[in-house]
């Protein structure tokens, strides 16, 4: 069931959204060659506690973590490890959450480590754009599954692969609420978005085709070509004229 939110809720929301926006941001500045993906790890964890939040992956279904840390053909759930050291050229997904005032925030941004291949500058990119695109003329009334067929067409035009065993989702008391927000679909299909949803939208792209498989550890989540993958999120909220984006 999706959980309409009041403004009151949405209030209470913000802090845990701004909490993630402040953190990616500082990752993004001290994120660089030479660090294992646990450092990068113990700095999302110790500045998300400093906010006052809890960061709400670790120990989420188990994840050991506070955040998701995934290096080039990691498409999403790389497990912090100090075995994974960041080079120049990689390209590294930061998916975290943070829960205060009753309420989470869930972000991504994929970050450019040193001086990356054209390949993966445009990777990360359309990957960006793929999120504003999807979101684009989205408001109270949009069936659901525009946000995935705009999506799955502006990264199909570049000769991408749209990940389609994970998706977006609601969020607000639980980081996992309805409805789910596939990156793929068919215009003016699925549930018509009312005012007060609040959603995460976060295309997963990759540069080959779409299969993935999990690695033993049982959250890794790699592409079977071994191709490069980008992931970009925001959560946000379906307004009556367009939407509020609560993590950027
Ligand atoms: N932040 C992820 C999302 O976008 C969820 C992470 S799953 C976890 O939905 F188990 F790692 F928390
Ligand atoms: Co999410």
């Amino acid at each position: 069931m999706v959980y309409i939110k009041s403004e009151n809720e949405i209030d209470l929301m913000r802090e845990p959204c701004k909490i993630v926006k402040d953190t990616l941001a500082f990752i993004g500045s001290k994120i660089q060659a030479g660090m294992s993906t646990k450092e990068v790890d113990e700095l999302v964890e110790r500045y998300i506690r400093a906010s006052g939040a809890y960061p709400s992956c670790l120990g989420y279904g188990g994840f050991p973590a506070s955040a998701c840390i995934s290096v080039n053909e990691t498409v999403v759930h790389g497990i912090p490890s100090e075995d994974i050291l960041l080079k120049e050229g990689d390209i590294v997904s930061v998916d975290l959450c943070a829960y205060k005032n009753g309420y989470h925030g869930d972000a991504c941004r994929t970050f450019k480590i040193g001086k990356v291949s054209e390949e993966l500058e445009k990777l990360v990119q359309v990957t960006e754009e793929c999120f504003f695109k999807g979101i684009e003329g989205l408001k109270a009334g949009t069936p659901l599954y525009d946000i995935g067929y705009r999506v799955q067409k502006h990264a199909e035009s570049h000769g991408y692969g749209v990940i389609r065993s994970y998706t977006g989702h609601g969020i607000g008391k639980e980081m996992h609420e309805d409805p789910s927000v596939p990156n793929y679909g068919r215009a003016g299909t699925g549930m018509r978005l009312k005012a007060g949803t609040v959603i995460c939208v976060e295309p997963m792209i990759a540069q080959g085709n779409w299969r993935v498989k999990i690695l033993p550890d049982g959250w890794t989540a790699v592409t079977v070509d071994g191709k490069c993958a980008a992931h970009y999120e925001n959560t946000l909220v379906v307004r009556e004229d367009g939407v509020e984006i609560l993590t950027l």
